[in-house]
């Protein structure tokens, strides 16, 4: 996808959106993540690898001020939000996609859409990115007046993206959406994931476990395991990597190698 699309700028000459330095966070006594260092460029898709478990949610929740970091700060466009209430990160222009791609069934399509402009004041651009968001995904359009509990799953994934869009974020935070989707629908959802970074210039970081169209649509990657990051770099390099080829894109190769503690205890689906 990157070698069809215009590329991003490069990485070292655009600025830092989002920082987290030494980020920990637990739940009572179990460590989630531990000392979690990354950072995500303006205009950049960046992806975080991980299997079952091993914190992406995590840090997700802990941009977003869901969960209070133990350790560690999040920076958003210079400023520091950790542990900022998570209404204000919203007003900031960084918004959160959960996982499970939650809507609130009961309301109509349309209501879910205003409930993601809840924070602006600018009517007639709301109305606006209600097409716009139509325009991604003509589905909910036919479906604008049903509940939104009766959409199918993929159809709520683009509902839960489009009510994040509503936010006119600069970043959007995206919890595995390719979750319960066939590969057709991921795909399509990926696609329109780059679409939206390529022509709105919405910046992305986006965790997942499938590490195939994650690494595809992304510019830059970490993997994540058991809470700490093991490996960075830009996603063509990843999708080249032996580790990254045998346990992530099911690319087994013969060949014994040095390090193979962290690939050993994965569990990959
Ligand atoms: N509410 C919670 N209470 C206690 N432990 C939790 C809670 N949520 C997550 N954990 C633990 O924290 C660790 C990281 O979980 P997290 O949900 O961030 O992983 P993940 O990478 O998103 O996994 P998955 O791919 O399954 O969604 C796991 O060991 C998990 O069991
Ligand atoms: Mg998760």
């Amino acid at each position: 996808m990157n070698a069809v699309l215009a590329p991003s700028a490069d990485r070292a000459d655009s600025e830092v959106i989002l920082k987290l330095s030494n980020v920990e966070s637990a739940y009572g006594p179990i460590k989630a993540i531990r000392g979690v260092s990354l950072q995500v460029r303006r205009g950049e898709i960046v992806t975080v690898l991980g299997s079952n478990g091993a914190g992406k949610t995590t840090i997700l929740k802990t941009i977003s001020g869901i969960i209070d970091p133990r350790k560690g700060t999040v920076e958003f466009k210079g400023e520091n939000i950790t542990a900022m209430d998570p209404s204000l990160i919203v007003a900031r222009g960084l918004v959160h996609v959960p996982e499970g791609r939650e809507v609130f069934p009961l309301l109509s399509v349309h209501d879910n859409l205003l409930m993601g402009a809840y924070t602006r004041r600018d009517r007639d651009a709301v109305a606006r990115d209600i097409e716009m968001v139509f325009g991604y995904f003509p589905i909910l359009k036919e479906r604008e007046r049903q509940e939104a509990g009766l959409l199918s799953g993929g159809q709520q994934q683009m509902l839960a993206i489009s009510r994040a869009l509503m936010a006119a974020p600069e970043l959007m935070l995206l919890d595995e959406p390719s979750l319960g989707l066939s590969p057709k629908l991921t795909k399509e959802i990926f696609e329109i994931v780059v679409r939206i970074n390529r022509e709105r210039g919405t910046t992305m970081l986006l965790v997942e476990q499938n590490a195939n169209m994650a690494l595809n649509a992304a510019d830059h990657g970490y993997v994540l395991e058991n809470g700490r990051i093991v490996m960075e770099d830009t996603c063509e390099r990843l999708r080249e990597k032996e580790d990254i080829k045998e346990f992530y894109l099911g690319m087994k190769e013969a060949g014994a190698r040095g390090e193979r503690r962290w690939k050993k205890k994965k569990t990959w689906r």
